[in-house]
């Protein structure tokens, strides 16, 4: 910890022309100079890259673990709708030197020493990730999807203020008011849902709610919904009501990123994202806002909730933001939705009842129920069969609670299969394997096994 107090901490708002303008452009150079020499030599390891040998002869104790868990990546198929398979670019850049680095502060204005290199990750983090939402302001240090909403509501909300966001039971995350989470804990929650019927959020309710509860924030986002969002329509609530929109978008923010779902960009005061899933970079946090909110939004991050930032997982985002401004990411992206419609269409064959009867996205809920075995004991037979999937509440089921205690349906996406190059045919053959495994007829673990091995997640390293 540098000699500072918090009062003589100055940030500044990353991407800002930065105090110190030759010292940076002077890394730049020599930046650009290195990545040169490094391709004329052919370099492939540069000082203090990962070595796995050198972790092997010191720990195998953990480098089993490694192991085990890339072999189990593998070997099974992931459908956690909120999994991926990240590149050996992102994997580079987070097990690199830039982890040794502490950096409180931001871009030309930290509280450290030696920052002038790590400021031009930063500075290249935060510029990839405004060209690529089209946002006024980007910041990239929240350490995961939590400290992003965290952050939001730090910068625009006071304790015990009002906000409106979907209820646990319905698909609010836990930041959205769970009394398990400092959300439900510092604010006054109140939570929306979807129509019983359709399982479709019901904007007239919302509305209503808003107006009766007049919320300082409404927060608009969810962890299992599977249905594009309409955030004009937020937008519309939370003027009539005088209240800020948050949009927590940490599932879709690959699909907005790949142009195949809308972005919240244009209409919420701050989006809050992960990096990790469909936008397949290295975990962790993302905020978004308009220029007005910049200062509030990067003092909300750092001072107030967070230290120094991840300079290895910065640097990660960007080469993850820079991956998914390319052609062949929005093919993917389609692609994922392409897949999660004939998945949940082929599911619905095997007898499943998938909520919404469908999906937009990358996300499917399922009710288990018709085929005679709850959710839990689905994912248990899933699971023995190399299917992995989480269980979720499902709208309208009886009570479920804040630490998903009683979780009603499964929860499934297709970010991770898409990434290993399934399509449509292998979509159709998953959810037999599916239904074979939920009604215990079939070797279906050898047929996974056959399946995942003509897809392996690293196919050049394997
Ligand atoms: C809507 C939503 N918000 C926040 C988060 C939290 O992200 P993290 O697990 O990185 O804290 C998630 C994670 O699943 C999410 O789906």
């Amino acid at each position: 910890m540098p000699a500072t107090t918090a009062s003589s901490r100055r940030t500044s708002a990353a991407g800002r022309a930065p105090a110190g303008e030759p010292r940076a452009a002077a890394a730049a150079r020599s930046v650009e100079q290195r990545a040169q020499e490094a391709a004329r030599d052919e370099v492939t390891r540069p000082p203090g890259a990962p070595d796995f040998a050198a972790l092997l002869g010191q720990d195998p104790e953990i480098a089993g673990v490694l192991l085990a868990e890339s072999a189990r990546q593998s070997d099974g198929l992931q459908l956690i709708a909120a999994e991926n398979f990240v590149s050996p670019a992102v994997l580079a850049a987070l097990g690199s030197p830039l982890s040794n680095k502490y950096a409180e502060g931001y871009p030309g204005a930290r509280h450290h020493g030696g920052c002038e290199i790590v400021d031009l990750a930063e500075r290249i983090a935060v510029e990839r990730a405004k060209a690529l939402f089209g946002a006024e302001h980007a910041n990239v240090q929240s350490h995961s999807g939590s400290s992003a909403v965290l952050a939001a509501y730090a910068a625009l909300l006071r304790p015990g203020d009002t906000v409106l966001a979907m209820s646990l039971p319905h698909g609010g995350h836990l930041t959205h008011g769970s009394p398990a989470n400092f959300s439900g804990r510092w604010f006054d929650f109140a939570g929306y849902g979807v129509d019983g019927d359709t399982g479709l959020l019901d904007y007239d309710a919302i509305r209503a709610l808003a107006r009766e509860r007049r919320p300082k924030a409404l927060v608009c986002g969810s962890i299992s919904y599977p249905r594009h969002i309409d955030y004009a329509a937020f937008r519309d609530i939370a003027d009539e009501t005088g209240a800020y929109l948050i949009a927590d978008v940490a599932h879709p923010m690959g699909l907005i990123a790949g142009r195949a779902a809308p972005s919240p960009v244009p209409y919420a005061d701050v989006v809050c994202a992960t990096t990790h899933k469909v936008l397949r970079g290295p975990r962790g946090g993302m905020i978004l806002c308009r220029g007005r909110l910049a200062e509030r939004i990067d003092r909300a991050v750092f001072p107030f909730t967070q230290g120094g930032a991840q300079m290895n997982a910065i640097a990660a985002k960007a080469v993850a933001f820079a991956e998914a401004a390319r052609p062949a990411f929005r093919t993917y992206a389609h692609q994922v939705i392409a897949n999660a419609r004939a998945l949940a269409g082929a599911l619905a064959a095997e007898g499943l009842r998938v909520t919404t009867g469908g999906t937009d996205t990358h996300l499917i809920t399922a009710d288990t129920a018709p085929l005679g075995v709850d959710a839990r004991t689905a994912r248990g037979r899933l699971a023995a069969a190399g299917i992995v999937l989480d269980t979720c509440a499902l709208p309208g089921a009886e009570p479920a609670t804040a630490s998903r205690a009683c979780p009603t349906g499964i929860r499934l996406g297709t970010a991770a299969v898409t990434t290993q190059g399934m399509g449509e045919a292998e979509m159709h053959r998953i959810a037999e394997l599916i239904g074979a495994a939920l009604r215990e007829d079939g070797a279906v673990r050898a047929a996974i096994a056959g399946l995942v091995g003509r897809f392996p997640p690293y196919p050049d390293q394997g």
